[in-house]
């Protein structure tokens, strides 16, 4: 079984190479505890976003979809001393989850956790004194994906890198015809990147502890 195998050699991943500590794996009993649905990205996935973060020198961070901050937290670890952090979350529940995560984890002066719809907050960003983003992760609910990325690039310069995730979803992407719900909203972000000059973008299938889907890579011109 393919899956078995792709979840066994993420767990191989995460211990040969120290992936996931136990910062990080207490935020995830946390959640589990709290009886969030475990959809973080898996450990290996959360380092790959750190070390892209890192790897671009990001020193402002917005993620769109918070969840219990799992993601938050990985991206944070890879911001200056004086960096800063956006967090966008509908969910008062989760949002509450994630403030805790963010302070155990000693990120509270640097991330901000903004409540309410993310189509809301987004336009409201520039005004609230936050700088252009230098890195973007999308990550929330999947129908708004085509909204996001308008609004992302609204938000975003000459380097920015924007990452989403969840943009294969086990080969579902490639069906016009399928009858799951959020892949119409996957296939018309793609369609949006691939009409727009001023970005340029890939996707990168990933398998793992989550089965197989993958991230939309991109860097604003
Ligand atoms: C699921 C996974 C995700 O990474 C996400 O952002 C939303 C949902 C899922 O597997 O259902
Ligand atoms: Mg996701």
């Amino acid at each position: 079984d393919m899956k078995e195998t792709w979840k066994a050699v993420d767990a191989f991943i995460d211990e040969e190479l120290h992936v996931s500590d136990e910062v990080m794996e207490s935020i995830l009993e946390k959640n589990e505890e709290a009886g969030l649905p475990p959809i973080e990205v898996a450990a290996t996935h959360g380092k790959m976003l750190y070390l892209l973060a890192k790897m671009s020198g990001a020193s402002s961070i917005l993620e769109i979809g918070t969840h219990g901050g799992y993601s938050t937290i990985w991206l944070a670890r890879a911001l200056p001393k004086d960096g800063l952090m956006a967090t966008l979350e509908v969910s008062d529940k989760h949002a509450n989850i994630a403030e805790e995560n963010i302070r155990n984890a000693g990120f509270e002066d640097q991330v901000a956790v903004i409540r309410g719809q993310a189509l809301d907050s987004l336009p409201k960003l520039m005004e609230k004194g936050y700088p252009r983003f230098d890195f973007i992760f999308i990550d929330a609910n999947k129908d708004s994906y085509p909204e996001y990325l308008e609004e992302a690039l609204e938000v975003s310069t000459t380097g920015t890198v924007i990452v989403a995730d969840n943009v294969v979803r086990g080969g579902q992407v490639i069906d016009p015809d399928t009858e799951e719900k959020n892949i119409p909203h996957i296939r018309k972000f793609i369609e949006m990147l691939s009409e727009n000059d001023e970005i340029e973008t890939t996707i990168i299938q990933t398998v793992g502890r989550k089965g197989y889907d993958g991230f939309l890579l991109g860097r604003v011109k």
